[in-house]
């Protein structure tokens, strides 16, 4: 039976905090509509510290929290869709730059669901039995993906990283992941890259979608596609993840959604009927870290001394893909 322990967390937060005011200084928008829109008030974007170092800083200090020398380190799974570099994989990164020498590697991509795919591919490894100690990290540079001429989009958006080191626990641990194949319509960002070979020619398919500066170059997003998707998604994954494991809303304590819209939240939590009170909200000064978001939860909540042992603890993520998933485990 399959069980995690979060032993430790820790966060990366860019030192540049812009405000919804900030940004009406230079887009045709106002506080009033974002925060009633989507709850965000401020995020943070990353001026000059890499994807990659983000990803270490917040990977060191979830380590140091744990009480876990990066040396005793197994294995570090990185979620990252904002990656700088196609190689080597960003977890590489990361072990190199907090000397974790003992640490396989591997990176995953599921845009926001990300941190959900990373634990529970690490929980199938810590049944597995053969690594003990796990460091997943999510970190995301939004910020150079996003089009600041798009006003619905952008303001959507903010750069954070945060991680967790987990271990086995013989409490049991159940989860969900699903897909809904849409590459094109609802959310994606084109890798725009020049190229000198003399036998590689511009792609026809590719041109018919990317067929403005914008779609090569920047984040394209259906807003309200997504939303709707966003809201059944969330609360299929919570259903069936519950249904795995013979629980009801009830039974939950704490609730930790991926933040990307105060509403989407709001109306996944009334059709669940989840008391809103169990439900941990971050987004008002975060705004949306992709797969950033929900350990940046769990790390808020470790920090106010609200991540009880015995908790029943639900993760819910979507995002692009379009991908979505779930995690219910006792802490
Ligand atoms: N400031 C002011 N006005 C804005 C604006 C902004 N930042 N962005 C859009 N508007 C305007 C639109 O131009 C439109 O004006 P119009 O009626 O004159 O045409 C109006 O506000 C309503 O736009 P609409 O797109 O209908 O807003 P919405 O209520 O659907 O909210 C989103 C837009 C993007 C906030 C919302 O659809 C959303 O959150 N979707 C989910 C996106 C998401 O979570 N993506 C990540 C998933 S991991």
């Amino acid at each position: 039976m399959r069980g995690i322990k979060i032993l430790g967390t820790g966060v990366y937060t860019p030192e540049t905090k812009v405000t919804n005011d900030d940004l009406s200084q230079f887009m045709d928008t106002n506080n009033e509509w974002i925060e009633s829109r989507t709850g965000i008030r401020s995020r943070n974007y990353s001026a000059s510290v890499p994807n990659h170092e983000m990803a270490a800083m917040a990977a060191k200090a979830a380590a140091e929290d744990a009480g876990v020398a990066p040396e005793e380190l197994d294995l570090i799974i990185a979620s990252t869709c904002s990656p700088e570099f196609f190689y080597p994989c960003m977890s590489g990164l990361v072990q190199n730059i907090i000397g974790a020498v003992n640490a396989a590697v591997m990176d995953i991509n599921t845009a926001c669901t990300g941190f959900i795919s990373a634990v529970d591919i690490a929980s199938r490894y810590l049944e597995d039995g053969d690594y003990k100690k796990i460091l997943v990290v999510a970190s995301e540079r939004l910020s150079p993906h996003v089009d600041f001429e798009d006003r619905s989009a952008s303001i959507l958006f903010g750069d954070g990283a945060a991680a967790a080191v987990i271990e086995k626990s013989h409490k049991p641990m159940y989860s969900y992941l699903s897909a809904k194949g849409d590459p094109f319509e609802a959310l994606y960002c084109y890798v725009n890259k020049e190229h000198n070979c003399p036998y590689t020619k511009e792609n026809e398919a590719l041109n018919a979608i990317m067929d403005t500066e914008a779609k090569k170059n920047y984040l394209q997003m259906d807003g309200k596609g997504v939303y709707k998707f966003a809201v059944d998604a969330m609360a299929t994954a919570v259903t069936k993840t519950l249904a795995k494991a013979g629980l009801t809303t009830d039974d939950i304590d704490l609730v930790i959604p991926h933040q990307a819209n105060i509403r989407i939240i709001q109306s996944a939590t009334k059709a669940l009927g989840i008391n809103p009170e169990k439900v941990y909200v971050n987004i008002y000064e975060h705004a949306n870290t992709s797969s950033a978001c929900i350990p940046t939860c769990l790390d808020d909540l470790k920090k106010e001394g609200r991540l009880k042992e015995g908790m029943k603890i639900c993760l819910v993520g979507f995002g692009a893909g379009l991908t979505s998933g779930a995690i219910v485990f006792e802490q």
